[in-house]
């Protein structure tokens, strides 16, 4: 440790330890980081005024840090040491920046509704919630959106109604849902900014592999949030945002008839395992809640 950054964290000594810990570690890293690399001044003045940059895009609409974060890897990250569990659970995987409340629906419902409706392969989706014993999870609520075969989001797209490629599903008895809908297509994230020109500076493509966001939540058990990643997509390798788990790839099966379809679609299973919560210390397991 230098005479430097001992005196730095010397200073550090606030009420809350857990800041403190977390100042500590970053002060570490960042001198640690300036040692390794012996930026010019220059270097270093650039370094900051990409970070002000940075922040300066920032709207409610749009978030650059958020979507830096994901660039870096940094977002999945996060994702991974807060979301461990059992085996047999369904990882989670990054929210991603473009969830917005979607309406209720009713299971086998259409959540396409916009010109894409007629250009792109229709699909069937479908599955099963339950715990991570197979217990089905009646009445879980299940919250999907996508964007569209152009690999747009509503809220990118003047032609898509709000709502549109968005449902809120409530599960069977059984912990079935199911919707039709769209395939839906990869898309590069925003390169306008200055996560885009990062991308670019590092010889990295801004690519999604195609994909369909999830958010299923039931009562005693941890909500959820993933993604299930077409299987055959190109950038399933070199996702941009780094959120493909293999346990989330499914295969879109060529189906004609069934599911209320007319013609040729495509068929996506999706089961949903949720973990229990576990019950505050001195409750007994039968007082769980259901
Ligand atoms: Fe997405």
């Amino acid at each position: 440790m230098t005479p430097l950054l001992r005196q730095v964290l010397s200073q550090v000594g606030g009420a809350d330890p857990r800041i403190n810990e977390v100042v500590t570690a970053l002060i570490t890293h960042l001198h640690a980081f300036v040692e390794e690399v012996r930026p010019t001044e220059e270097e270093w003045t650039a370094g900051l005024g990409f970070l002000i940059e940075t922040g300066r895009m920032c709207t409610p609409e749009r978030d650059e840090f958020v979507l830096l974060s994901d660039m870096l890897g940094l977002t999945s990250a996060v994702d991974d040491v807060n979301h461990e569990g059992p085996e047999g659970m369904t990882p989670s995987s990054v929210q991603g920046p473009f969830h917005s409340p979607a309406p209720a629906r009713e299971l086998g419902d259409w959540i396409s509704h916009g010109p894409e409706r007629d250009r792109a392969v229709p699909a069937v989706v479908h599955g099963r919630v339950t715990d991570c014993d197979g217990v089905p999870l009646a009445g879980a609520k299940v919250e999907l959106w996508q964007a569209s075969d152009a690999g747009l989001y509503d809220s990118q797209d003047e032609a898509q109604e709000p709502g549109n490629l968005r449902g809120l599903f409530t599960a069977d008895a059984d912990g079935r849902y199911w919707f039709r809908t769209i395939r839906p297509s990869s898309y590069p994230v925003p390169t306008d900014g200055t996560a885009g020109r990062l991308l670019h500076a590092i010889g990295r493509h801004p690519m999604r592999p195609a994909h369909l966001h999830y958010r299923v939540t039931a009562p005693g058990h941890r909500p959820l949030t993933t993604h299930v990643f077409l299987a055959g997509d190109p950038y399933l390798g070199s996702d941009a945002a780094f959120a493909v788990k293999e346990e989330l790839i499914r295969e879109a099966r060529p189906r004609t008839g069934g599911w209320g379809m007319d013609g040729p679609y495509e068929e996506i299973e999706f089961d949903v395992r949720l973990v229990p919560l576990r019950p505050p210390p001195g409750v007994p397991p039968s007082a769980r809640q259901p």
